[in-house]
């Protein structure tokens, strides 16, 4: 199975380009904002979610060029995500990313809620430059969808009752929405018509939740170090995720021990177990299996290309990063 940066090989030397700009448009902030922002950005991300809109808007052009305007529509999008990780990292209290500490372990809550902000702001001032209100539409619902998805969350904290579906409507907006309104703003910046808009946010909806789901799995099943962030930690935290919402179908004695918030010695370690134990782990890697390949079939109206390759082939390495 080809690896993230052979996947992205069509618009490796885009990115490289996209990671020098976003550090330098970075560069006119504060300068314990713009350290704190630097931090995360040099430690390295796959670099995923650039690297499908790039990809998108090479296979969508007439020509396979790349423009101004999509290029700045995919550093935006990185923009986003690392402010979200920054904010998220603050709500999990989380210790490492990217195998790196986290902003607020390296300097401090105050910088880190900031530097999110920070990130947010720019990101909407590029935005608003893109002078496209479709485009400005799309990409600030994003934002919106990132708080209300945060929220949903910390409401749902060792809640028994949660249904799969709010799992899953908090996984859109945590996840999900970013990877679909951005490959839809593509196509809108290159002027296609409204069917293909529409293939092009179903495709980022269910990559989206499909690696959402991914991500899941690899808390219960992965290291701190595979990882470059803390593992086994979303139930720990009292996040019921879509392992431990199947494990709960199949041992009612999960329950207690979540609703008590594992508070006697013992407890988390018996929970992991339960979840690990069952088929809560095969029942997940289906439904990740499930929206992959709902987003391979999106994209089968494009012209071949090396990037329609690549995008085509990006639903099985999301699933491949489970093995
Ligand atoms: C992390 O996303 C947040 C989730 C959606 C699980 P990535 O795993 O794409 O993070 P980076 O950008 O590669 O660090
Ligand atoms: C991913 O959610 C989406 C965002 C960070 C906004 P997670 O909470 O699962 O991400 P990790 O596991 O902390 O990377
Ligand atoms: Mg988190
Ligand atoms: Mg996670």
């Amino acid at each position: 199975m080809a690896t993230v940066a052979e996947l992205l090989q069509p618009v490796e030397a885009d990115l490289d380009a996209l990671l020098a700009d976003l550090r330098s448009l970075i560069g006119a902030g504060h300068p314990i904002l713009q350290a704190a922002a630097e931090h995360l950005f040099a430690a390295g991300g796959k670099r995923l979610r650039p690297g499908i809109v790039l990809l998108l808007s090479r296979a969508v052009a007439p020509d396979g060029e790349l423009g101004p305007r999509h290029r700045r529509l995919a550093e935006i999008t990185e923009m986003i995500h690392t402010a979200s990780l920054v904010h998220d990292d603050v709500v999990d209290e989380a210790a490492t990313r990217r195998g790196v500490d986290t902003v607020h372990s390296r300097f401090n809550y105050r910088v880190a809620v900031l530097a999110g902000d920070f990130l947010f702001a720019q990101a909407s001032w590029h935005l608003a430059n893109l002078d496209d209100l479709e485009v400005v539409k799309l990409l600030s619902r994003v934002i919106m969808d990132l708080a209300d998805g945060e929220v949903k969350q910390g409401l749902f904290r060792y809640d028994t009752g949660q249904s799969f579906e709010s799992y899953l409507e908090k996984s859109y907006c945590k996840t999900a929405s970013l990877i679909a309104n951005s490959a839809r703003a593509a196509g809108v910046l290159t002027g296609l018509p409204g069917a293909q808009l529409d293939d092009l946010y179903r495709f980022g909806r269910h990559l989206g939740l499909a690696f959402q789901v991914v991500d899941d799995i690899l808390d219960f099943t992965s290291s701190d170090q595979q990882l470059g962030k803390p593992a086994a930690s979303d139930l720990a935290s009292g996040y019921l995720t879509a392992p431990a919402l199947y494990a709960l179908q199949e041992r009612p004695a999960l329950a207690g021990l979540i609703e008590r918030e594992f508070c006697e010695e013992g407890d988390l370690e018996q929970a992991l177990e339960l979840v690990r134990g069952c088929e809560a782990i095969p029942r997940s890697r289906a439904l990740a299996e499930g929206f992959a390949k709902e987003a391979a079939g999106a994209l089968e109206w494009l012209a071949p290309s090396d990037p329609r390759s690549a995008l085509r082939a990006l639903p099985d390495f999301v699933l491949s990063r489970l093995y």
